[in-house]
């Protein structure tokens, strides 16, 4: 159980509310905002059933629901004191959103299969071996391919939209094409890339790749 010298507030500008992630872990990058703006642009708030995998401290989710009340969200996430944080999250902002303890590599032990609308991910980025490996914990499992790869992502989506949903999955350039190649094995398809415009030409851009499951 985390206790209050561990966890600082989040700062976002503009947003209202409270919240909390460790002080020494993984913060929110311009990524969460990236993937918040694509898919509210992209769906209104009707009922949906929408699935995040690796929700972290829970701040997409929560955002998430606070613009489409209308949405029914779930959190999967494999940290355990970030489900706690992201349950304190949610209340704090007085929002309805289900966190879930979990590891998506066995996400059908836990939830129905194909009953989402809409799926939203920021997995880790790095693969193993590629990168130096953070000292922390939280911040190694959080951007490196440690306790799951893009294959774990791409197979838990397939198994877990409905015929028809779309998923939306953040990857740096760098592995779009592996991704590509990957989804040509399972019933996704890809029909849309969004681009995160970076000030400096060093950093690999950041892509979402839009995705629909097509169950053959
Ligand atoms: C880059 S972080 C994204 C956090 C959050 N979605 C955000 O946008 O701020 C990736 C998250 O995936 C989680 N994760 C890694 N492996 C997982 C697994 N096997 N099952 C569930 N979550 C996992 C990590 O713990 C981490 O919180």
């Amino acid at each position: 159980m985390l206790n209050s010298k561990q966890i600082v507030p989040i700062e976002l500008p503009g947003f209202p509310f409270l919240v909390f992630q460790t002080k020494s872990g993984q913060t929110v990058t311009e990524d969460t905002p990236f993937l918040l703006d694509t898919v509210l642009k992209m769906y209104e708030n009707k009922p949906l059933n929408v699935l995040e995998l690796g929700s972290g401290t829970g701040i997409l989710s929560i955002m998430m629901k606070l613009h489409r009340p209308g949405w029914t969200i779930t959190g999967i996430e494999i940290q355990p004191h970030l489900v706690e944080l992201s349950i304190g999250n949610a209340s704090n902002c007085s929002t309805n959103v289900q966190f879930l303890e979990g590891d998506l590599r066995n996400i059908a032990d836990y939830l129905p299969l194909n009953e989402f609308d809409l799926i939203v991910a920021n997995p880790p980025y790095f693969k193993k071996g590629d990168f130096r490996l953070s000292q922390d914990n939280e911040k190694a499992i959080s951007r490196h391919e440690i306790l799951c790869t893009m294959d774990d992502f791409l197979t838990a989506v397939s198994k877990m939209l409905k015929p028809g949903g779309k998923a939306f999955l953040l990857y740096p350039l760098s592995r779009v094409a592996e991704l590509k190649e990957k989804i040509k094995n399972i019933d996704l398809q890809d029909i849309a890339e969004f681009s995160l415009s970076t000030m400096s030409n060093n950093k690999d851009r950041t892509i979402i790749v839009e995705l629909v499951y097509a169950d053959h």
